[in-house]
């Protein structure tokens, strides 16, 4: 018995939040949250409103309630975070989470905050999983943090939108808005989501600047038009009926735009003449034929597609019955596929991440807070690294491996180090080779803007067989097929 609990405690891993009534772990398969003893009896009060009114269509996370262990049981998703969503995800989120305000309005529940870390999606479909942020309108008055701000309103629920949906939301929304994606991220990733206080946005952030100070922010920024940002604002401050004003937001934010502008990318799959139907199999080229087969023969249940552009491979995973995880830089092509994805209900849920951020973590400011002394923040980070949450059991890395090393000049080790260390049992890897047209013609050119390292690499460091011998560091077994052109080769690699 001792046992079995010792090997429970070592592999369950605590997610860092800035939750005082409850402490979550992941424990693999699913996620637990340790309540305080003091929180407990509301918490059975919320879960009997959850079990009897909003279990299927209000979109929180599945959850059990196991009083005894005093622990509510959710169920696991996809860990991503908000600054990893493309600009429609964000907006989605933002539109579930006003919506949820106002079912929960109709039976005198309100979420006490409203942060997008609270929101997973499965799939496309955005789930709330913070289950401690449901409470009874009548325990709102218990919020002391809610009635700190000088304000003359008298409804604390208009607090709530004033001092988190417009940081945490509203303000990385408008940005997202205005395709300043780096800076919406930015704001996302190192300010509000990643601040105990979370009140660190202001609407001087993003609104026309006054000062000298201000203007120059303009100057980085280059904000000029922001009537729609001042629209808001005024809405906000002066609605004074909570339901109104979530259903004012509503309908505003619905007609903004976010699809950011088509990319150069936008068009590949079409501009290489690959754009094949899924059904049509004898059109397909090896490329096609190869990765279909490797699908086929290790069956994988979920499959990471790094460098997906606008997903056609992610699309014929789905399709194969996979959960699809579709990691992209360009804003373009992976907001493209996720609107393309959301249309039509398919397992893919994709993310605006460079594969050079795979390792990156994020730890939380002010962890060395009192509150929170329990959580070494110093040790778990807020924000954990992709490598160590998309870990998929397929990898498909089909022709971006020459971005990496000849563009971003990424050594073929390095590379084969995190795709070994992301890939749970097949890799199946496109190289295009130093012989292929593409390269030739780039390094004819001298102009190298796009393979900027060219000149740094030769068959030595940059080869199908330097490719293999680092893989086999880390994986078993290995096949190569001749890709389209023959210049690039499939390396499928077992663990
Ligand atoms: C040549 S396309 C290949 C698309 C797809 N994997 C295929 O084989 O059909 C390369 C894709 O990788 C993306 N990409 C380039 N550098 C990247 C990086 N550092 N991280 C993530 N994606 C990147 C590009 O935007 C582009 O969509």
């Amino acid at each position: 018995m001792l046992e079995n609990s010792e090997i429970k405690v070592s592999i369950e891993k605590m997610l860092i939040g800035y939750d005082n009534n409850g402490l979550v772990f992941d424990k693999g398969d699913c996620v637990i949250r340790r309540i305080t003893p003091i929180y407990m009896k509301k918490i059975e009060d919320i879960y009997s409103f959850y079990k009897k009114n909003c279990r299927n269509d209000f979109g929180f996370v599945e959850t059990i309630l196991n009083t005894s262990a005093q622990e509510l049981i959710h169920k696991k998703y996809l860990i991503t975070y908000p600054y990893e969503w493309t600009a429609n995800m964000f907006k989605d989120a933002l539109l579930f989470h006003l919506d949820l305000f106002l079912r929960l309005d109709d039976y005198g529940y309100i979420l006490k905050d409203a942060i997008p870390t609270n929101i997973l999606f499965n799939g496309t479909k955005p789930v709330f999983v913070d289950f401690l942020s449901i409470i009874n309108q009548e325990n709102l008055k218990d919020e002391k943090w809610l009635f700190d701000i000088d304000t003359k309103r008298i409804d604390p629920r208009i607090n709530i939108i004033e001092k988190m949906l417009v940081p945490y939301f509203i303000i990385p929304f408008l940005t997202f808005a205005d395709h300043k994606y780096e800076e919406a991220r930015f704001m996302l990733k190192e300010r509000t989501c990643n601040n105990i206080e979370g009140i660190d946005l202001h609407w001087n952030d993003i609104l026309p600047p006054k000062n000298l100070l201000q203007k120059m922010k303009e100057k980085i920024f280059g904000r000029k038009d922001c009537n729609r940002c001042g629209a808001i604002k005024r809405l906000i401050e002066s609605e004074k009926d909570f339901k109104v004003l979530c259903e004012k937001l509503l309908k505003c934010i619905e007609e903004i735009p976010v699809t950011p502008e088509n990319s150069g990318y936008l068009s590949y799959y079409n501009s290489k003449g690959e754009d094949f139907s899924l059904s049509d199999r004898k059109a397909w080229l090896p490329k096609q034929k190869i990765v279909c087969e490797a699908i086929e023969k290790f069956k994988p249940k979920t499959v990471l597609d790094l460098g997906a552009n606008t997903g056609w491979f992610s699309l014929m995973a789905a399709q194969m019955g996979a959960h699809v995880v579709a990691v992209e830089i360009d804003e373009s092509c992976v907001d493209n596929l996720y609107l393309h994805s959301k249309e039509r209900k398919l397992n893919i849920t994709p993310l605006q991440l460079a594969f050079e951020d795979l390792e990156k973590s994020y730890f939380g400011a002010r962890y060395d807070d009192e509150a929170y002394k329990n959580r070494d923040f110093g040790n778990n980070p807020l924000f954990e690294a992709p490598v160590n949450r998309l870990k998929c059991d397929m990898t498909l890395c089909l022709a971006l491996v020459h971005h990496l090393v000849l563009g971003i000049g990424i050594s073929v080790a390095e590379v084969m180090r995190i795709l070994a260390q992301i890939t749970m049992k097949v890799l199946v890897l496109e190289v295009v080779t130093l012989d292929d047209e593409l390269i030739v013609a780039e390094k004819k050119s001298k102009d190298s803007s796009f393979f900027r390292n060219i000149e740094d690499f030769s068959e030595n460091n940059y080869s199908i067989d330097v490719f293999i011998k680092e893989g086999r560091n880390y994986f078993q077994n290995f096949s190569v097929y001749s890709s389209h052109p023959d210049s690039r080769k499939i390396i499928v690699f077992e663990k």
